[in-house]
């Protein structure tokens, strides 16, 4: 089987070929696979003429790349200390329990990600998660079923979308 090399070629020609642009050409693989699969990273480094290991010291160090498969929509759950106090661990127990996934973990299915961060600087709004690009401040344990819900509701909307 032949991999399609299209996204690291769109990547490459963004940014160019210079070695400071590898995280800026990876974050935009991370964006488009929501991880870093193997044979892209070494397509990467065959284009970019940066030796494989390099690539995989980025790939590791950094918190926003995965080298394995993320869900579409990546839950982080604050624990800095503002969050903590006002109970940021029930509400990632919470969490726990309504999608079936335990912290660092994915699901089957790929639709959700569950994390944690330490302070993302909303501390007026804690206990605060976000959910991809979307913050939600003041959260409580029995108002994440809601959160939940909603975006098991767009992921759903968007597979009939495309299967339209
Ligand atoms: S401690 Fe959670 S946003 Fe600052």
């Amino acid at each position: 089987m032949s991999i399609d090399f299209t996204s690291v070629n769109h990547a490459i020609e963004r940014w160019g070929k210079r070695k400071d642009f590898l995280i800026e050409v990876l974050q935009d693989l991370q964006d488009h696979y929501r991880y870093l699969p193997e044979p892209i990273l070494a397509e990467v480094s065959k284009q970019m003429e940066i030796p494989l290991n390099h690539i995989y010291e980025v790939a590791t160090f950094y918190k926003a790349f995965s080298l394995v498969p993320k869900g579409k929509y990546v839950i982080n759950v604050c624990l800095g200390t503002a969050c903590h106090v006002l109970g940021a661990v029930q509400v990632l127990s919470s969490f726990e329990r309504e999608m079936g996934i335990k912290v660092g973990e994915t699901d089957k299915q790929l639709h959700f990600t569950l994390d944690t961060v330490r302070c993302i600087g909303c501390c007026g709004l804690a206990p605060v998660v976000t959910v991809n690009e979307d913050v939600h401040g003041k959260l409580t344990a029995d108002k994440v079923e809601n959160v939940v819900k909603r975006y098991q509701k767009e992921f759903k909307k968007e597979t009939e979308k495309k299967s339209e």
